[in-house]
């Protein structure tokens, strides 16, 4: 029987044990699949700690999430189409869950597979290489409890280990001797910190946007945020404001590069993060930037010099979930031998086919549609169950307008369900309004 590893039990990870879950479910005789986890639970980046900089072991923590964190998209844009919302809450629900509701809406559907028997937590994937004499991967493992390190042969090894927790942290004049702090999105858990502060934050997208409202949400007195590009140019509440790229600090003023200058207490980088694979060998090891097509991966899954070697979830996200499942199926039929690829030119043919469209993108809603395009042309080859993915497009399409209409209001808004037709009831307090991020209270009716 050949013998299948998954590096991560966030949600790429635990997408591929459902994939071969379903597999198992319909009769299909699957492989032996196990699962590494380096974290004692699963859920990935979902799974909060309050721990930043090493971990209980001294690896670095591979949290980045914050408390407060709520959905920033749609939920109904990353719905698993064989576990809808209705069915793991019992009722329809809010479009824009918080983080503990995701994080019980994904560790729902792996209990419901019974998973966590296919996963070895407290183990860190140290190394993998390929043997061509033997066609098979030897990874090596490291259990975390001070035994040895030992290592077990694969034949396939699928890469799941997320490319949000390595900070990309820029330097400029001024920081060494800047008397506040200076930290990393990353490194940021609770943005009453920094309540009655001047905030300066640095960054232009996902995290510089919520960041920056988080923090005012919860008592900042200024956020200025500094765009190195493009300001995001929403109509931001009193209080926050974004000026061009920073030149350089001179104890607490900053210096934009239009010649103003604000006082500020601390600084956060939302400078975004860094793909990070030191456990895989220099010949199997993926070199990307945070992209929507990545280099090198055919169906943005398989490694094109060695196809056996697959990764989930490594390219810029839009799609999330339903895209990781859309992935794993594909990378499970694969194995199973229920598709195949092609030749190392075709594949590549096929990735410079994207990439030349993505270049000709123009904006986020090109962007959308390029995506939806690439999880339609996965889907259509796998028997992942039927959902609305053109509606998901259209949501994701009305929800970057509704942005643009009220960056504090945008978690307001409801949408329909592309898996079950349900519409969200909308949130009994408005995001803005409200400070609690508990299930409980999310859940509550009025
Ligand atoms: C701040 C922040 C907010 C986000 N908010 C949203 C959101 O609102 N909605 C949304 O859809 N997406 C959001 N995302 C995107 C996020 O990337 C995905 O939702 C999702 O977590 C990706 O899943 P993953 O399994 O690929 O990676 P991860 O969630 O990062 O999980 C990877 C897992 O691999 C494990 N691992 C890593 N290295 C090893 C190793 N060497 N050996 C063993 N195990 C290892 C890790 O411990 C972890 O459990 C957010 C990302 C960030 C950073
Ligand atoms: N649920 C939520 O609300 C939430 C919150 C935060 C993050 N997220 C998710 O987290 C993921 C990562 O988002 P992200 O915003 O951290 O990363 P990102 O999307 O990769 O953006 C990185 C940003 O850093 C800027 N940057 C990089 N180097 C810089 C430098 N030297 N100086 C100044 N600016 C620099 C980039 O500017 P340029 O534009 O100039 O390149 C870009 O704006 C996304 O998937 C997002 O959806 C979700």
């Amino acid at each position: 029987m050949s013998r299948v590893a998954i590096i991560g039990a966030g949600p790429s990870g635990l997408a591929q044990l459902q994939a071969f879950a379903a597999a198992r479910a319909s009769g299909t005789d699957i492989p032996e699949v196990v699962c590494f986890e380096k974290q004692s639970d699963w859920g990935g980046l979902w799974n909060y700690t309050w721990r930043t900089g090493l971990d209980e072991q001294g690896d670095p923590v591979h949290g980045s999430m914050y408390r407060y964190l709520w959905s920033n998209g749609p939920k109904e844009c990353l719905e698993f189409a064989d576990y809808p919302f209705d069915e793991h809450f019992g009722k329809p629900i809010p479009s824009f869950p918080p983080r503990a509701v995701l994080y019980d809406y994904i560790t729902g559907r792996a209990k419901r597979s019974d998973m966590r028997r296919h996963i070895r937590f407290n183990t860190a994937v140290r190394w993998v290489s390929f043997d061509e004499s033997t066609d098979s991967f030897t990874v090596t493992l490291d259990s975390r409890d001070g035994a040895e390190l030992h290592t077990e042969e694969f034949d396939y090894v699928i890469v799941a280990t997320g490319h949000f927790s390595i900070p990309n942290v820029p330097d400029y004049p001024g920081f060494d001797t800047f008397p506040g702090r200076v930290l990393h999105s990353h490194d940021f858990r609770d943005a009453s910190e920094f309540a009655g502060k001047d905030l300066l934050v640095m960054g232009s997208s996902y995290s510089a946007e919520d960041i920056a409202l988080q923090s005012a949400k919860y008592g900042a007195k200024s956020v200025t945020i500094s765009y190195r590009s493009t300001p995001m140019g929403f109509g931001w509440p009193d209080g926050i404001s974004e000026v061009p790229g920073l030149v350089r600090m001179e104890g607490r003023v900053a210096h934009f590069t239009d010649g103003s200058t604000r006082e500020v207490d601390s600084i956060i980088l939302c400078t975004g993060y860094r793909h990070n694979f030191p456990f895989i060998a220099d010949d199997l090891r993926l070199r990307t930037a945070n992209v929507l097509c990545t280099p090198n991966l055919y169906k943005g899954v398989f490694w094109v010099p060695n196809p056996k070697l697959m990764y989930l979830a490594m390219q810029d996200q839009y799609y999330t979930f339903n895209m990781f499942d859309a992935q794993a199926w594909y990378a499970r039929d694969f194995i199973l031998g229920r598709v195949s690829v092609p030749s190392r030119e075709e594949m590549r043919g096929d990735i410079d086919g994207w990439q030349a469209r993505l270049e000709a993108c123009n904006g986020p809603m090109e962007e959308i549609d390029y995506q939806a395009d690439y999880v339609a042309d996965l889907l259509k080859e796998v028997d992942y169950p039927a959902f609305d993915l053109d509606l998901t497009r259209d949501h994701f399409k009305t929800w970057e307008h509704h942005k643009e209409e009220s960056i504090t209001g945008y978690r307001d808004r409801s949408f329909t369900s592309p898996c079950t037709g349900s519409s969200a009831p909308l949130h009994h307090t408005p995001w803005w309004n409200e400070p609690d991020d508990s299930l409980a209270t999310f859940l509550r009716t009025e």
